[in-house]
């Protein structure tokens, strides 16, 4: 009978213990992903911890992460309910809502806008470059300028605000500067947002913490205003772009949703849909992008002589006199290996955004149930001894063939975009990015650590890992481009 052939093939999951009411959260530390990944060497590469009420999965190691996500792509597409993923762009975000017939039509609808602004054609292509290109040489002065007289400065924010202001020009037709107050205060406030929603976090799955006045519930309060106030900034902007809306005229990317949602033929979705995408595009293209250009800045001090390489590889590619360009990132491969090891070593963002299963599914001989609460380790994926050589050593020539050219197949092994139906839906434009704003700031900048500081890896927990304050000081090579020497 059924009842016998489950028992019989259906394993239960392994894993540790869990005790009464906290389950494993104290085991966790302050650095879950290396928990899960101690975890899986005793349990397997698919196990079940407990947090609180909820049962979680835990999934590691390139093989059972590939399988679960590409193999069975739709059922490890949801997300959990947790009460905070509610509290995200007016509880209307394509990033932190369940798969549902309506969530794949609004994740189409961003999707195909951000490609349409971005990478669509040529044109597209080089306004977005532009933008970039524009961004990083404001960057590039703001750093000169905060290291005058050999001064040493923390970029984390000016980051933020870059990145941001990349995505409000595509969003918005408008950028907001690196001088206004209220745009960066808005910013600073919401780059704590990662606290709350990374894999780990216990708000969501011990609710009744939030009864107490204690610590985790500051930290959820604080969670509920900076979404409200960042939404009602974004709503703000929105709501004029719709009062001026000229069906013959796309201004922006947030013409070309209203068109999408409100006006689009096949739309099922009501109009504070609208918000709720422009403000999760803006939301998760900051913090991201931020994080790992302050790595790559403490790594390139932290190491000179990469440093020094990649600048003499990019004046014999790109010369003195004038910028680095898209084009060049085919003849530039050490520095897109620089970038690719960046990310594996870093592997900033550990685990993805939690998943859930969207209905019972077996993997690698293990039964989970519909509705289980998913972590997906991509740490364990970017340090797996099986996959890469000296995974503790930072090392981006790992990435070159004997010709100098760049391994295809080891760079798609690196994973911090995610894979399968809740795949990172910036990758493309995240590459780009990054890709213009180290080739111009190497190009332009030397950048020198402060020695009266240790250059620690040390970082933060959250959804995004984040270097411990540090400063470095930026000297200026040659001339100031666009600028008359
Ligand atoms: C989701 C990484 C930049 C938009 C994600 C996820 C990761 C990620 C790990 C979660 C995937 C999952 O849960 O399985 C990154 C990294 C970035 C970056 C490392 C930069 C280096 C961007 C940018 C944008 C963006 C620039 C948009 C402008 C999104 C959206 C989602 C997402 C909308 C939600 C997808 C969904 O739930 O279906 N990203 N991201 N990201 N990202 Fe990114």
């Amino acid at each position: 009978c059924l009842w016998v052939r489950n028992l019989t093939f259906k394993k239960r999951l392994p894993g540790p213990f869990a005790w009464p009411l906290v389950g494993n959260a104290m085991q966790l530390g302050q650095m879950p992903h290396i928990t899960f990944s101690k975890l899986a060497k005793k349990y397997g590469n698919v196990y079940q911890i407990r947090l609180g009420r909820n049962d979680i999965v835990v999934l590691n190691g390139d093989a059972a992460i590939r399988k679960a996500l590409i193999q069975h792509s739709t059922e490890f597409a949801g997300r959990p309910n947790f009460v905070s993923f509610q509290m995200i762009s007016g509880g209307r975000s394509v990033t932190f809502n369940n798969y549902s017939k309506q969530w794949r039509m609004h994740r189409k609808i961003a999707q195909s806008t951000l490609r349409a602004f971005s990478m669509a054609n040529s044109q597209t292509k080089r306004t977005f470059e532009q933008h970039v290109i524009g961004e990083a040489m404001d960057l590039v002065q703001k750093f000169l300028r905060l290291s005058a007289d050999g001064r040493h400065f923390n970029p984390s924010h000016d980051f933020t605000v870059a990145a941001a202001n990349v995505i409000c020009a595509l969003c918005f037709g408008k950028r907001y500067g690196h001088d206004d107050p209220e745009f960066r205060t808005l910013l600073k406030r919401v780059e704590k947002f990662g606290e709350t929603v990374g894999a780990g976090s216990l708000v969501d799955v011990m609710p009744w913490l939030q009864s107490f006045p204690n610590p985790v519930r500051s930290v959820y309060q604080n969670f509920k205003t900076i979404n409200e106030e960042f939404f009602a900034y974004v709503k703000d902007k929105v709501v004029q772009h719709r009062d001026t809306y000229d069906p013959d005229v796309t201004r922006d990317m947030s013409d070309a949703i209203i068109g999408a949602i409100e006006h689009g033929k096949e739309s099922t979705l009501t109009k504070d849909f609208v918000e709720a995408t422009v403000t999760d595009l803006i939301g998760a293209g900051q913090d991201t992008m931020s994080t790992v250009m302050q790595w790559m800045l403490l790594l390139l001090v932290k190491h000179p002589s990469i440093q020094t390489k990649l600048q003499e590889e990019i004046d014999k590619t790109v010369g003195r006199d004038r910028l680095p360009s898209i084009e060049d990132r085919s003849n530039l491969a050490y520095l897109d290996a620089f970038i690719y090891e960046t990310m594996r070593f870093t592997s900033f963002v550990p685990v993805t955004i939690p998943h859930s299963t969207t209905a019972d599914v077996t993997i690698e001989g293990l039964h989970i149930p519909k509705d289980t609460v998913v972590f997906i380790n991509q740490w364990s994926v970017n340090h797996d001894p099986q996959k890469w050589h000296d995974p503790h050593i930072f090392n981006p020539s790992r990435f070159l063939d004997d010709t100098g050219a760049l391994d295809k197949d080891l760079t798609n092994g690196v994973m911090i975009f995610s894979t399968g139906k809740r795949r990172c839906i910036g990758a493309q434009i995240a590459k780009v990015e990054v890709f213009l704003f180290s080739a111009i700031l190497l190009h332009q900048c030397s950048f020198e650590s402060n020695p009266s500081q240790d250059l620690s890896m040390d970082c933060s927990y959250g959804l995004t890992l984040k270097p411990l304050h540090y400063t470095v000081t930026a000297k200026l090579r040659g001339k100031l481009f666009g600028l008359v020497s």
